[in-house]
């Protein structure tokens, strides 16, 4: 009976041996080899998992309006309009430079919605991003215009 039992015991315990063996082992081989055709199916499989997400984070820095809510002033402002207005580039009036600002704040507010939303000059219609609305363009000309008020 003893020996029955013992030898019962060891069954198991090779069969779970066996099991984490094979549970441990068995990632790797799949990995190294390539051969099981499951193996190739879900790494396919995780390659279109992955993708889009990297596509949809490149289409957030490229537009940031795509995919959630209107975007707020400065939201806008710094994915968008920043890259030009936060240092003056390309001969834009600077963000918070009350001198640069103040012939522009004279033509009048809608004068300046217009020019953002149409473009102007150096400056794209939209600074470029054709998807945003034309309340989220407003929202970061007011942001602006609050930066030198
Ligand atoms: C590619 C660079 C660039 C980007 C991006 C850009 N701007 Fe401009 N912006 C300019 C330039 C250059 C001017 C000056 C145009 C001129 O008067 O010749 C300008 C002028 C303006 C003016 C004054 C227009 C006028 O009629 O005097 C406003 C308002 C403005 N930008 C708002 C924005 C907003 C809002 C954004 C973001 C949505 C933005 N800009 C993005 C380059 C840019």
């Amino acid at each position: 009976m003893a020996e029955q039992h013992s030898s019962k015991s060891i069954m198991w315990a090779v069969i779970i041996a066996a099991a984490v063996l094979i549970a441990i082992i068995f990632p790797f081989t799949v990995k190294h080899t390539g051969s099981a055709a499951d193996s190739a199916n879900s790494s396919d499989e995780s390659d279109v998992r992955i993708q889009p997400v990297a596509k949809f984070e490149l289409a957030k820095v490229e537009a940031p309006a795509v995919s959630s809510g209107p975007k707020d002033g400065l939201t806008v402002f710094n994915s968008v309009c920043a890259a030009c207005h936060a240092t003056g580039a390309a001969g834009s009036p600077k963000a918070g430079d009350k001198a640069a600002w103040a012939p522009r704040i004279a033509q009048g507010k809608d004068v300046l919605y217009k020019s953002a939303l149409g473009g102007k000059n150096a400056m794209p219609a939209r600074g470029g991003a054709a998807n945003l609305s034309d309340d989220e363009i407003k929202g970061a000309v007011d942001h602006l215009l609050g930066l030198v008020k």
